[in-house]
């Protein structure tokens, strides 16, 4: 049967194109919640570079999601160990961002499951994830069976933000082994 797309690990290869993913969907998706001014000084070389750094840091992990025809990357996940005061069972999915024209296709909740199994397999026992409290796309997360279990302020730019806390406390049942979050 055909699949409209892959998931696999990134390689060093992947970077530009990881890069101009995470450009693209910052514009689509936070134009008007995030300052015109950020959003239009952000380059896919300096993104480059910051993944660059970023795929050298032991625990720092990558998965693409691949449109298997063209090869193209359209979405990809970054998750490693929790930043900040998190007990280190708890895995933290850094960012997570599907091309404009392929989200709503499952991609998303695909990454997620494979970021959750991955993650699990080296002991973790939940995973979290910081979403702008603006972000219009929150509800992926709730309907994933994730959690809003605190908030805190993150600066982007020059301006500071609200974010949430998304906690899937049962990473084994995001995973999918078990019956999973409904
Ligand atoms: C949010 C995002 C990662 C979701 O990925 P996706 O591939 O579009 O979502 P999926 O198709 O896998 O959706 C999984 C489920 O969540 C639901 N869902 C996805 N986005 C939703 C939204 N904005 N509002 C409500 N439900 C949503 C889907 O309908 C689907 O529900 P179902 O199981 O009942 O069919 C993706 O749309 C994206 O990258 N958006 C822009 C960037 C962003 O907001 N990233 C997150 C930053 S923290």
């Amino acid at each position: 049967m055909d699949k409209s797309f892959e998931i696999r690990p990134a390689t060093g290869d992947d970077i530009f194109a990881i890069a101009g993913v995470l450009v693209d969907t910052w514009r689509s998706t936070f134009r008007g919640l995030l300052t015109d001014a950020f959003l239009d000084g952000m380059s896919r070389e300096d993104e480059a570079i910051r993944l660059a750094r970023r795929m050298g840091v032991p625990g720092v992990y990558y998965l693409v999601a691949v449109e298997p025809v063209r090869s193209d990357i359209i979405g990809f996940a970054n998750f490693g160990p929790p930043r900040g005061r998190v007990p280190a069972h708890i895995h933290e999915l850094y960012a997570l961002y599907i091309r404009s024209e392929h989200q709503r296709a499952g991609i998303g909740a695909a990454l997620v499951r494979s970021v959750a199994a991955q993650c699990a397999a080296q002991g973790a026992k939940s995973l979290f994830a910081w979403v702008l409290a603006g972000n219009p796309n929150r509800q992926f997360y709730e309907r994933l069976g994730a959690k809003a279990v605190g908030t805190s302020g993150v600066g982007v730019g020059d301006r500071s933000y609200e974010q949430v806390a998304y906690l899937w406390d049962d990473i084994e049942a995001l995973a999918g082994k078990n019956s999973g979050p409904s």
